[in-house]
């Protein structure tokens, strides 16, 4: 179910005239984004439009070229994670087959990834609750001790859901968590997620390529397209606002520009469903 846009709560992530390249080019130009507690943003746009480098540079994993972001009020260079920020990776779900680790013990990882920045103190109690918790949330209690490689691909999900849900992070990004999920245990996802920000008043910022979906669960929608210059382009927001006021595929196109003039910008396709796909969608899985 998809709530009001939280206009009130905290300022949690703030892109300001950011930009960032990639192998020389620059991908985003001067963005500029507020997201506040409680909201559940849905980052929408072609494949190569930037937004998982959108992602990486919020995290504070890539180098900006210009601009800052702050997260819960600090640099998010600075801020290491400390356990504030869950983030599920562009298919994190695709786990190496050889490595043999039970649920449980991948959701852990969640929590020893935190603490190992500070000296551990032998916590094992306060570990094991929140691996729990964790569990408990994203459902998988029963199978908690089962290897990873026997789920199915929307219990792999939930358990990579799980281990970024561990350090009981207040912000929580995920990168296309969708992809690859049966529509049957896409529906409980879904609900999950809604869950975490409704309940628990987490704030998630969520990629993904799944219009209905997002239609059914995000407040709001921010689309990344290319800009348009004479001679270069490079990521920027096209379209920044509540779900319910998201274009429809006329928009959209109006959104994106008359004319397609770069080759790598794939054009929106529309399936006989009302699921808009990017061709993007499908390398991913
Ligand atoms: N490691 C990299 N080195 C150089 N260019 C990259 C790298 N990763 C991504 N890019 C380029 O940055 C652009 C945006 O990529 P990305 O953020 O992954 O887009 P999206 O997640 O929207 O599909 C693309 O043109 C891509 O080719
Ligand atoms: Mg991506």
């Amino acid at each position: 179910m998809k709530h009001a846009h939280h206009h009130d709560g905290e300022v949690v992530i703030q892109a300001s005239d950011l930009s960032v390249s990639r192998g020389g080019t620059i991908v985003l130009d001067n963005i500029n984004l507020t997201i506040r507690q409680g909201d559940f943003v849905a980052l929408v746009g072609p494949n190569g439009s930037g937004k998982t480098t959108l992602v990486m540079a919020i995290l504070g994993l890539l180098q900006p070229t210009k601009g800052t972001v702050e997260i819960l009020g600090r640099d998010s260079k600075k801020m290491k994670f400390d356990g504030k920020i869950g983030w599920v990776s562009q298919a994190a779900a695709n786990l190496p087959k050889n490595i043999r680790i039970t649920v449980r013990e991948l959701v852990t990882l969640g929590v020893l990834s935190t603490n190992s920045l500070i000296p551990f103190r032998g916590n094992k109690k306060d570990t094991q609750r929140r691996v729990d918790e964790a569990l408990q949330i994203v459902g998988l209690q029963d199978v908690a001790d089962v290897d990873i490689y026997r789920l199915s691909g929307g219990q792999r999900q939930r358990a990579v859901i799980g281990r970024a849900l561990a350090s009981n992070p207040e912000i929580l990004v995920f990168d296309e968590p969708l992809v690859g999920v049966d529509r049957a245990s896409r529906n409980s996802l879904l609900k999950l997620l809604d869950e975490l920000c409704h309940k628990e008043n987490k704030t998630l910022l969520m990629v993904s390529h799944d219009l209905p979906a997002i239609r059914q669960s995000a407040h709001r929608v921010i689309y990344l397209d290319l800009v348009h210059d004479n001679d270069c382009c490079s990521g920027g927001i096209h379209y920044d606002g509540p779900t319910d006021q998201f274009p429809d595929l006329v928009g959209l196109a109006a959104l994106r520009g008359i004319r397609n003039v770069h080759e790598e910008v794939t054009p929106v396709v529309i399936n006989p469903s009302p699921v808009v796909v990017y061709e993007g969608s499908k390398e991913e899985e």
